[in-house]
């Protein structure tokens, strides 16, 4: 695919989950795309790489270290973006964690809400927040969430995640059904399947119920970051302006 440069030129971005994986990429991508971007992880070692690795390649971007599961963290990146650039113009809400896909049955609470905080509540709580500067701006604004297959089918991660995903699906629709069609702010979802970066080695002890269903599901293959990255500048430009509420699977055929 050819990217036309500066796609977006002048634009504002805050992108959650940057210091690793697509939200890296997506940093990446959005810098050389032209947009100012917020650099926002709770891991301020990584942020700084990726940080460095921007504004030596030319890019404009601002570190901030922030628990999208802690409401003063999310105010306070919000705000950044406003006082930092001027607006805020895209909401990439990237950051997430998985589940060893335990099966319900064997979910604790600290499991369940530690995931629901941080792939649900926060990204809730952040376009919260989000819309209400972008509603004020003169060009309004635009949400991209990265959800997952997950958030489409039953079996590709454990409960919660799946939970967790199906949730941030409702919040796109919801949002494009009232402020994308009757205020200023359009919402869309990438829902990836299996890409190759460093949430694999968050999962240690794969639930043996959760496991099966997995199998069951079949293998797909294994996607770059990049891939969901340049959906995910597209998703953030205007030549997307007549998508909202749309759920855009990328997985490479695994689901097909
Ligand atoms: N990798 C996959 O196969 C895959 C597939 C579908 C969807 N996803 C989703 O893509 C998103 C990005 O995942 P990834 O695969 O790039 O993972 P990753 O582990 O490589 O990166 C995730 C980043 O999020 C950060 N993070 C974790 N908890 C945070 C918190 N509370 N506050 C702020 N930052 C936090 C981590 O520090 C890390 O930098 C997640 O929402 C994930 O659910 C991943």
């Amino acid at each position: 695919m050819y990217l036309m440069p500066n796609r977006l030129k002048d634009k504002v971005a805050i992108v959650t989950g940057a210091g690793s994986g697509m939200g890296k990429a997506i940093a990446e991508d959005y810098a050389k795309e032209g947009a100012k971007v917020i650099l926002a992880d709770i891991n301020e070692d990584t942020l700084n790489e990726v940080h460095q690795e921007i504004t030596e390649a030319g890019g404009q971007a601002t570190i901030s270290v922030t628990n999208i599961a802690n409401e003063n963290d999310i105010d306070a990146v919000i705000k950044l973006a406003t006082d930092t650039y001027g607006s805020l113009d895209i909401l990439a809400n990237n950051a997430g964690i998985m589940d060893n896909f335990t099966a319900v049955g064997n979910v604790s609470n600290d499991l369940y809400d530690k995931v629901i905080a941080v792939n649900l509540t926060g990204p809730f709580k952040a376009a919260r927040s989000a819309i209400n500067v972008m509603e004020k701006q003169k060009n309004g604004g635009v949400i991209v969430n990265n959800a997952s297959v997950g958030g489409l089918f039953g079996a590709r991660g454990g409960a919660v995640y799946t939970i967790s995903k199906h949730g941030l699906v409702g919040l796109t629709k919801n949002i494009a059904a009232t402020y994308g069609r009757f205020g200023k702010v359009r919402a869309n979802a990438i829902a990836p399947g299996g890409v190759n970066t460093n949430i694999q080695s968050t999962i240690t002890n794969v639930d043996p119920l959760g496991g099966q269903a997995l199998q069951a599901a079949g293998e797909g293959p294994l996607g770059d970051p990049h891939q969901i990255a340049a959906l995910a500048v597209f998703l953030g430009s205007d030549e997307s302006s007549f998508l909202n509420g749309d759920i855009i699977k990328a997985d490479g055929g695994w689901t097909v």
